[in-house]
């Protein structure tokens, strides 16, 4: 089997700038309203931890944990919530948080599941849209960076468990 390479796609500095803006544009957004951030782990908690810091609002923040995916690289279409949130939903404003967006299946499910909770609001914001395999509308109300297609890894994502701790995110190639 050939070694895996990486490519850098967008670098610490680049995310930091781009992170920055969309926490800015939920705090106008959002005044001074307090507000729910719903993240999805495990990809997600560096995103999380930033996008977090860089919003003046009153934040709460919970994260469930679903999986999609088991160890390999290819959706398997099913969901199922491994841990849900344990703060309640109902009146809140809700932003939901993920890394990156590829079917569309996880955002999707669990945004519904979300809504029937019975939430004031509910927003989405995902670091990546990658758009090429959609296969259920996923509406971003706010978006990191846009790529076609590839398996992208750093700064939350992994391949396998491994690359999570990356500063920059990256494509694998091989
Ligand atoms: P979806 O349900 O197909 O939209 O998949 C969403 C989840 O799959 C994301 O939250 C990621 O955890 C994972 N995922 C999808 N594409 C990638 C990728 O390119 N790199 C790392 N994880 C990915
Ligand atoms: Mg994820």
């Amino acid at each position: 089997m050939k070694p895996m390479t990486r490519r850098e796609l967008f670098s610490e500095e680049k995310i930091a700038e781009r992170v920055k803006e969309i926490g800015g544009q939920i705090s106008r957004d959002y005044r001074d309203k307090p507000i729910l951030l719903v993240g999805i782990l495990k990809g997600v908690f560096v995103f999380m931890a930033d996008l977090a810091r860089n919003i003046s609002c009153p934040c709460h923040v919970d994260f469930a944990r679903i999986s999609s995916y088991g160890n390999n690289m290819t959706s398997s279409g099913d969901l199922e919530i491994i841990m849900d949130i344990s703060l309640p939903v109902e009146g809140r404003d809700v932003i939901l948080v993920d890394d990156i967006v590829d079917t569309g299946l996880t955002l999707h499910n669990y945004s519904e599941y979300l809504k029937s909770r019975n939430p004031n609001s509910l927003k989405i914001a995902a670091l990546i849209d990658k758009t090429s395999r959609r296969e259920k509308f996923v509406e971003l109300d706010y978006c990191g960076f846009e790529v076609e297609d590839g398996f992208i890894v750093g700064y939350g994502l992994d391949c396998s468990e491994e690359f999570r701790n990356l500063q920059g995110l990256y494509i694998l190639e091989d």
